[in-house]
């Protein structure tokens, strides 16, 4: 399989990390055989139409930007349009910064992708929370694959386990903790004294927060989440803006002792119940399953037969989000195999 991979911060470089380790694993993976034949970035691309060595994407990283100076298969101010456009792969891995005000430049990634016949694997909400449904009939439309995994819960495999292990029940409404950021800001704060800014900082440096953290701290991020399941998993049409949602900057030390005392806390929830998507902040009791700490993400799914159903997991962090890339990787390499397109 080959991969053009689009976007090379935090979660481009755990992308290659785990492809560079797949490489040697084909057998485990019933033949699954990634190669990176293409990275662009801001600056240029680098390509090698014959795949990029597990040296080579380890001399990349280490070199830093910009990834177009590599001497060998450098191609300084190469757009990223004009890589996927060009360069022959089954592919594209994008995973460029989240804008939710009109997508860009992912979406244009993505549906030029899709107009060159190669199948999307994108962790960027923002093209998702904006234009979901246009984007999956724009999918089927040229036969191809979009797989987003990791858009929610991180490496935490949301997603597939409501409309995989859920097959066959009825998922009536669902609620959780959708955002690492602030819930490693709330805890932070609530459980070890450390101010706003400070926490938000920590997170920023531990690879966490969105380039803007007003896309944590706001709830837009957790309202990008809400809107992915809400079409994915409920099938209700929405986008960004049916979304009811307030962020966190409200919520004073005060306020978390106060709830403390009751034996509860605040937490940054989306939800969505029957017509009505919300993001914010709200008190929960503490021995709730969803009430996780740090940047841990959980989700409840409240079904018709098998009740309440809880996941909880890493929900921000570069390799453990390009693990949810390899899980989508292989669900296509699976799908491909079995010609099945759905
Ligand atoms: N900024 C996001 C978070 C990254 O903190 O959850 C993962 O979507």
């Amino acid at each position: 399989m080959r991969i053009i991979l689009v976007g090379y911060g935090v979660v481009g470089k755990g992308v290659t990390t785990i492809l560079a380790r797949k490489y040697t694993e084909k057998v485990k993976d019933n033949g699954f055989s990634p190669k990176i034949v293409a990275i662009a970035d801001i600056d240029g691309a680098v390509i090698n139409p014959r795949g990029l060595s597990p040296e080579k994407l380890e001399a990349i990283r280490q070199r830093g930007y910009p990834i177009s100076a590599d001497p060998e298969f450098g191609h300084k101010g190469m757009p990223a349009l004009d890589v996927i456009e060009s360069v022959e792969a089954e592919v594209v891995v994008e995973v460029t910064p989240v804008n939710i005000k009109n997508g860009e430049p992912a979406l244009s990634h993505i549906t030029r992708a899709f107009k060159t016949g190669k199948h999307v694997v994108t962790t960027n909400k923002g093209p998702l929370a904006l234009a979901m449904p246009a984007l999956t009939e724009l999918a089927e439309y040229n036969n191809v694959y979009l797989r987003f995994s990791g858009t929610v819960g991180g490496g935490t495999p949301m997603l597939e386990f409501a409309k995989k292990c859920l097959a066959g029940d009825k998922i009536l409404a669902i609620r959780g903790i959708l955002n690492g950021t602030t819930n490693y800001i709330l805890t932070e704060m609530s459980q070890n004294r450390v101010t706003f800014q400070e926490a938000l900082a920590n997170a920023q440096k531990l690879g966490y927060a969105e380039r803007e953290p007003s896309m944590d701290i706001d709830g837009f991020d957790t309202a990008c989440k809400v809107v992915i399941l809400a079409n994915w998993i409920l099938n209700k049409k929405i986008t960004l803006k049916d979304v009811d949602r307030t962020g966190i900057r409200d919520v004073s030390l005060q306020a978390l002792d106060e709830a403390s005392k009751r034996g509860n806390t605040i937490k940054l929830i989306g939800s969505i119940d029957g017509d009505k998507a919300t993001v914010k902040p709200t008190e929960i009791p503490k021995n709730n399953p969803i009430c996780v700490s740090g940047v841990l993400n959980a989700i409840t799914f409240f079904t018709e037969f098998a009740g309440e159903q809880t996941l909880v997991g890493k929900g921000a962090g570069g390799i453990e989000t390009a693990s949810a890339v390899l899980r989508d990787l292989l669900d296509i390499r699976h799908k491909l195999a079995t010609k099945i397109l759905a």
